[in-house]
């Protein structure tokens, strides 16, 4: 039994809390930063070293995890709203709200990012069909503006997204290194209180 002075440590609630966020929202951040670390991960090997390199291995799961995480951030957008007002606060000033901007831009580029990829997959000829399971039939024709949208804005909009994560990380860091106010234990430690 994990204890503090002989006292039961307090379970984790499913619900986010001022103090902390709950299970659900926990399992939702750090399953999504593991697939998004995949994502990153493949398509920065793709660049570096080339298709038929060690890249393969990862891209070649791109688009069913993709659409994973386009399940998984809707899931988390509607969790977040049903929390908003019971949730740790982003803080006051100059640096709470450069961080509720941050936040809300990554929401959306999560959100885009896979978006306009998988509105190109409805438009195009081919099926969808991530791990086996058929989402959109072929088509007769491609409707050709699904297309120019997602190249337009999937690859470059999700490079953007990469530097707002790495942001986020290096924030994260100077939360615990320089002003030690607990910010990641919200997010990763056990419950306080
Ligand atoms: C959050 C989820 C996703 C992330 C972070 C992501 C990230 C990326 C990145 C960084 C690239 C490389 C762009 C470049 O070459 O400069 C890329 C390319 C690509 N992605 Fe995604 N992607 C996601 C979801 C999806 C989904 C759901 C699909 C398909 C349904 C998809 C299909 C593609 C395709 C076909 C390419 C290569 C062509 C292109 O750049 O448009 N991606 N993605």
């Amino acid at each position: 039994m994990d204890s503090v002075q002989g006292r039961p440590a307090p379970t984790l609630p499913f619900r986010d809390t001022p103090r902390h966020y709950g299970r659900i929202t926990r399992l939702l951040h750090w399953t999504m930063a593991l697939l998004i670390l995949w994502q990153f991960l493949g398509m920065g090997l793709r660049l570096l070293l080339g298709r038929d390199s060690m890249a393969a291995f990862f891209v070649r799961l791109h688009q069913p995890i993709g659409t994973v995480l386009f399940v998984l951030i809707a899931l988390r957008i509607v969790w977040a709203l049903a929390n908003r007002r019971n949730r740790p606060a982003h803080g006051a000033g100059p640096v709470g709200v450069a961080s509720r901007l941050g936040h809300m831009a990554l929401y959306l580029l999560m959100l885009i990012v896979p978006g306009v990829a998988l509105l190109r997959a409805w438009g195009s000829e081919r099926a969808f069909a991530p791990f086996g399971f058929q989402i959109f039939p072929a088509r007769e024709a491609a409707i050709e503006w699904t297309g120019t949208l997602a190249g337009a804005l999937h690859g470059e909009l999700a490079w953007v997204m990469g530097v707002l994560i790495l942001g986020h990380v290096v924030m994260v860091g100077v939360h615990q290194a320089m002003w030690r106010d607990g910010t990641l234990a919200r997010m990763a430690g056990r419950r306080s209180s």
